[in-house]
């Protein structure tokens, strides 16, 4: 209830940048979604948000080429939902992948406004060797992050609750990272109100 409200307010897009010394100037509480190209982070910003176009999305691996901003307003105080470029493999050459990473981790490690990443991780997939480097690195820069599996509608119930267990059990010993891992399904919406409660009470810390 309370998180459907918060993010019943206007949501705008309000920035891009593929470098990191193009940045908007640091007002909001920033959320950032990072994850492999392809993982769904555009799709959950819309389901979030309930605005099926307001980020752009693609079956193609490497559609969000730049930092994305979004504006979400509601009543009680402004926050930015930030959507990122996919690492890992993308159909769009080696040098703009390392362009992104580059990017990714440079505004990851830096950025005194990020409250929250969220690292989203495929449930069909699991956790890739390139997804325990960036764990790696915001454990080492002490960013405070939150597993969520996307497209938990592909995976059977059991096999999605074997998945959670054992990243769960991963994350016990790194430091950084919130314990509980949450599962959505941007098709369905399952698991779309956890994430958005999730939101409300770090606002309130
Ligand atoms: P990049 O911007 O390329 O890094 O990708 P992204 O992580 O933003 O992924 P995007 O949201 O563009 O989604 C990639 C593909 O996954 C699209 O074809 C989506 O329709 C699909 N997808 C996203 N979320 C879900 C989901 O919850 N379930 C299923 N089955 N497919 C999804
Ligand atoms: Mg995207």
């Amino acid at each position: 209830e309370i998180g459907r409200r918060l993010f019943a307010g206007p949501a705008e897009f309000y920035w891009a940048t593929a470098k990191i010394d193009g940045l908007p100037p640091m007002q909001d509480m920033e959320i950032a979604f990072a994850g492999r190209s392809n993982v769904g982070k555009s799709s959950l910003v819309n389901a979030l948000t309930g605005r099926n176009t307001l980020a752009r999305t693609s079956n193609t691996p490497g559609r969000t080429q730049q930092l994305n901003f979004f504006r979400i307003g509601p009543e009680w105080g402004q926050f930015s939902l930030v959507d990122m470029p996919g690492y890992g493999f993308a159909a769009v050459g080696k040098e703009k992948v390392a362009a992104w990473t580059r990017l990714i981790q440079d505004y990851l490690r830096g950025r005194a406004s990020l409250a929250r990443v969220y690292v989203l991780i495929d449930s069909r997939h699991g956790v890739k060797q390139i997804d325990t480097n960036v764990l790696d690195g915001l454990d080492r820069a002490a960013v405070s992050y939150q597993v969520i599996l996307t497209k938990a509608d592909a995976l059977k119930k059991s096999e999605l609750e074997a998945r959670i267990a054992a990243i769960r059990q991963s994350l016990l010993r790194r430091p950084a990272a919130f314990p509980q891992v949450l599962a959505t399904s941007s098709r369905s919406g399952a698991g779309v109100e956890e994430v958005r409660a999730a939101v409300v009470q770090l606002m309130r810390e």
